[in-house]
């Protein structure tokens, strides 16, 4: 049995604990904590209400570790306190699995690896997006060799979040006050964890420098004036300035000569989009057409983009038998119903897996440095006009002794 400490109950502490964590036996919740005293209630309910033992509820995370001593500490709280409770925790015995996001410092990502690095114990970044159905088929297909050498990748993460943003003070979210007051690339994992498992990024590979640059920041203001209109403008929103620009565009570098493209695309009106895009000398993969092109394969090329998807479009599925990993292969309704369709429940799988048998976590802390490192680099970058930074090698020297890993981080 694992037992956890839960740090941070909003959206996505109180999701992971009710449709994943509670769904695994081997899992006792024991103790929950958020600053906010009615979300430590929140926690203890789901948990009871599943039919497990009330967990023990903390408003500090210091005392929740020290009291209740879990094993394991997964953190849930705002991109700003990431790292200061994962190094309390590794600091105190506990394990760490740490969600996805920015950080506020450079210095405070060599902290988190030193002290992983000197405390031995197991620091997961929990990118869920490593075990993306479509990722895991091209990175599967690109291990095969059918895209040829691999030259340049992108990725984005576009997802409209201006109603999650605008209303982050009423809601007690954290996103507020990270638009009004930085401007960065502020969520680069979804797109650059599953880019730097294909490119063995601290695996053979390393990325070298980042380049940023933001557009004007309009689409909060402009969501804010419709808001108003309509009689639903929060006071808490009245007047606020929004720093962070619309669309955020990073180049990244890579020392076997790779390029790599992360867009972030937060407050303007649109679809949801991951982007993840594989080019080599023999070919491409894109997920937002789910579209394979190997030109051994198709010799037929249009000039005309609507002519194109109509013969290539979703012709991904054509690969999923010969290349689709096991898991996607095997996943079950109770898997895919867990959260963001299978990812969140394999992910955090695969933590609870490496704690109970005291095993290499799959998404290490080399990999959650350097991509949380590209939002600091980026916010330098951008208040640079563009000026290339370059990114610190985490792992002293080592990337190029560390083997690639298998398709699936597990
Ligand atoms: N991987 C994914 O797909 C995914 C999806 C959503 C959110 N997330 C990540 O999950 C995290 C939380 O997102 P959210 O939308 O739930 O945010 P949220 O603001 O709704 O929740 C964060 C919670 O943490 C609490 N908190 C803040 N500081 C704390 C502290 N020092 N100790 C204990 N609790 C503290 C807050 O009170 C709040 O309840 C973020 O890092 C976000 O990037 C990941």
């Amino acid at each position: 049995m694992v037992r956890l400490g839960l740090a941070g109950l909003g959206c996505r502490g109180q999701g992971i604990l009710k449709q994943v964590l509670l769904a695994m036996d081997d899992v006792e919740i024991s103790a929950v904590c958020d600053i906010y005293e009615d979300r430590v209630q929140a926690g203890i309910q789901i948990v009871t209400d599943a039919g497990r033992p009330a967990p023990l509820g903390f408003t500090d995370y210091r005392v929740m570790i020290d009291t209740a001593k879990p094993d394991a500490v997964l953190i849930f709280t705002g991109w700003e306190f990431h790292t200061e409770i994962a190094i309390y925790a590794m600091e105190h015995g506990a394990a760490v699995g740490s969600e996805v996001g920015s950080v506020n410092s450079m210095e405070e990502l060599h902290r988190l690896v030193e002290t992983k690095e000197r405390t031995g114990m197991q620091y997961m970044f929990m990118e869920n997006c490593c075990y993306g159905k479509e990722e895991l088929l091209a990175t599967s297909m690109a291990r095969a060799g059918l895209f040829g050498t691999i030259v340049h990748m992108q990725g984005s993460y576009a997802h409209d979040l201006r109603e999650e943003i605008l209303y982050g003070i009423e809601n007690r979210h954290y996103r507020f006050k990270n638009y009004q007051n930085r401007c960065l690339e502020n969520y680069p994992t979804h797109e650059l964890g599953p880019i730097s498992r294909l490119l063995g990024i601290n695996r053979g590979n390393r990325i070298v420098s980042v380049v940023s640059v933001a557009s004007r920041a309009e689409g909060l203001k402009a969501y804010a004036e419709k808001q108003d209109k309509a009689g639903k403008l929060p006071e808490s929103a009245r007047n606020v300035h929004f720093k962070q620009g619309d669309i955020v565009t990073t180049i990244l570098t890579c020392a076997g000569g790779e390029t790599i493209t992360l867009r972030l695309d937060t407050t303007l009106p649109r679809f949801y989009a991951r982007d993840f895009t594989v080019r080599g000398t023999k070919g491409l993969y894109e997920q937002n057409t789910n579209t394979v092109f190997l030109e051994d394969v198709h010799p037929e090329s249009f000039w005309e983009t609507a002519k194109s998807y109509e013969a290539f479009l979703n012709n991904a599925k054509d690969y999923e038998d010969q290349y689709l990993p096991e898991i996607w292969k095997q996943v079950t309704p109770e898997v895919l119903a867990a959260g963001h369709g299978g990812m969140d429940y394999f992910c955090y799988r695969a933590f609870i897996d490496a704690v109970r048998d005291g095993t290499d976590v799959p998404i290490d802390v080399y990999d959650g440095a350097t991509w949380m490192a590209v939002s600091v680099l980026s916010e330098i970058s951008i208040a640079q006009g563009g000026a290339p930074q370059a990114m610190p090698d985490f792992t002293g020297g080592r990337w190029f002794l560390r083997p690639l890993e298998d398709v699936v981080p597990c």
